[in-house]
This record gives structure tokens, C-alpha cells and sequence, in this order.
């Protein structure tokens, strides 16, 4: 299916607000992670490198109520969406969770990793894992303890498959933002970057109107669970 409007290449942002209502806390909303815990201990590559037992707490708990979650109708929407685009499409997530793909996308990248990934640092083997992590586990590949860490983004780390996004952003004509701050960079620089390309359609869907709200050309606040399911629908009825 075509949407009427002369959409072909689609690129979708999303963040922590869409897994919201699956029970997975957001980070900067009143009762946010980073409003319980010290972003630069838990979060960091130096908190690690000072306390890695109190890093290895905070994404055990992460992934004990990950794997209790379950993807919401803003995901199903997302999935349903890419089943039936027939153009250029690519969703990308800031989320660590695994629900958008439970829910079916498959047209996803990562940026920020993954919490049900684990990684070596000394070898740099990644693998599945759905297990709590401490200092006694041995790496699958190398066989060293104590080296292994989740295989997420911390700041002041690379977020992941830059070049493709950056490729998708430039070449996209529907951008949409949804339930994300827009504090954290370069996410929050996407929407500034697809202006600057000069053709694309901007939307943001979020709860409340992010920090970059006013460079979106549309914006529709509310549950995720509501308004990412209508939007998709508007899209294909081309309203
Ligand atoms: P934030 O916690 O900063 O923002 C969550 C956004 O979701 C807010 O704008 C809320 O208004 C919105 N929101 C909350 N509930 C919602 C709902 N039910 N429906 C729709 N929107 C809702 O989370 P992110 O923007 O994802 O990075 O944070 C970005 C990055 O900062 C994260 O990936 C993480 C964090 O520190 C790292 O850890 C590297």
C-alpha cells in the first residue's frame, strides 16, 4: 500500500516515551531514571571503570523488567506501518529495550544498544543475554571475568550505525519523532538535520513538547499507545 501523500522514504526516531506504557521507565519524566540514580555512575564509562558491581545493579533490574514487558500498540502500529510501506524505510531507536522488535519491526537500528546484549572488552565478542552480569561471569569467547559489560551506549561513547542514519536523515521526505526529550545529542540534532536537507515532512509525537518541539512542521501530544496508531492510520488514508 502507497500512502497518498507522495511519501516514499520514511524515517522514524523513537525514545524511551514509546515504551512507556509497557511499564519500562522513561529516564528524564517525574519519577525518570535519572531522577533515582546518578546518570554519570550508572551510565558513564567512568562509573564503570569506578563501581562496576553498581553498574551491573542498574542494568540486572533494567533487564529482569525488560524481559517482563511486553511491546505496546504504539509498537504494534510502528511494525504495521513498515509490513506495508512498499518505499525507504528505517525506524530508529534510542531505546535499549527489545519491544520494537517483539512487536515485528525488522527495519531497525539500534543507536544506543542493546540490553539484552552483552559485550567483552577485551575481545569485543557480543552475544544475547538474558541473565544477570557480574564480575564473576567469563566471556563465552575469550574466557576472561570481569570484562564483560552491557552492550548498550554510554555517554561519551559512539552511538552506533551513525553513517546509515545520517544517510536515511538526508535522503528521507517524512521524519517523525516520537516520545522522545530531545535533550540527548545527536538524536535530538536529527530533526535540524533533515530541515537542513530541505525536503522532508517533520512530526513529532510525544507527551508533552520536547526541547526541539517548534522545528517540527507537526506535532500531536498524547499516549503513545493513542496517537501512534492513529498517525499511522492518517498516513495511509492520507490525511
Ligand atoms: P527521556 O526520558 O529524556 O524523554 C522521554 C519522553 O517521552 C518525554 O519527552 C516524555 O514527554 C515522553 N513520554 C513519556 N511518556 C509517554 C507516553 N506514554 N507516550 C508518549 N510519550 C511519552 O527519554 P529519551 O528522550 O529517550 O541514553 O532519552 C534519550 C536518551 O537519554 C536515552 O536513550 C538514554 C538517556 O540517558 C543513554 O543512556 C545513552
Amino acid at each position: 500500500m502507497t500512502p497518498e501523500r507522495a511519501f516514499r522514504s520514511i524515517v522514524i526516531l523513537t525514545g524511551a516515551g514509546i515504551s512507556a506504557e509497557s511499564g519500562l521507565g522513561t529516564f528524564r519524566d517525574k519519577d525518570g531514571l535519572w531522577t533515582k540514580y546518578d546518570l554519570s555512575e550508572v551510565a558513564t564509562p567512568e562509573g564503570f571503570a569506578r563501581n562496576p558491581v553498581l553498574v551491573h545493579d542498574f542494568y540486572n533490574a533494567r533487564r529482569r523488567n525488560l524481559l517482563e514487558a511486553q511491546p505496546n500498540a504504539a509498537h504494534a502500529a510502528l511494525a504495521e506501518l513498515e509490513r506495508l510501506w512498499d518505499g525507504d524505510f528505517l525506524l530508529v531507536t534510542q531505546n535499549v529495550d527489545n519491544l520494537h522488535e517483539r512487536a515485528g519491526s525488522r527495519r531497525l537500528r539500534h543507536m544506543h544498544g542493546e540490553l539484552l546484549k552483552i559485550r567483552c572488552d577485551d575481545c569485543g565478542y557480543v552475544t544475547e543475554w538474558e541473565h544477570d552480569l557480574d564480575l564473576a561471569t567469563t566471556c563465552p569467547a575469550c574466557g576472561r571475568s570481569a570484562r564483560l559489560r552491557p552492550h548498550v551506549v554510554w555517554f561519551g561513547e559512539m552511538p552506533l550505525h551513525m553513517e546509515e542514519i545520517h544517510g536515511a536523515l538526508q535522503s528521507c521526505d517524512v521524519f517523525v519523532s516520537i516520545g522522545t526529550s530531545g535533550q540527548v545529542y545527536p538524536a535530538a540534532g536529527f530533526v535540524a538535520e533533515v530541515r537542513r536537507a530541505g525536503r522532508a515532512h517533520t512530526v513529532e509525537l510525544n507527551l508533552d513538547p520536547s526541547d526541539g518541539h517548534s522545528l517540527f512542521a507537526e506535532r500531536v501530544y498524547g499516549p503513545a499507545t493513542e496517537i501512534v496508531p492513529d498517525f499511522v492510520a492518517r498516513l495511509f488514508a492520507g490525511a
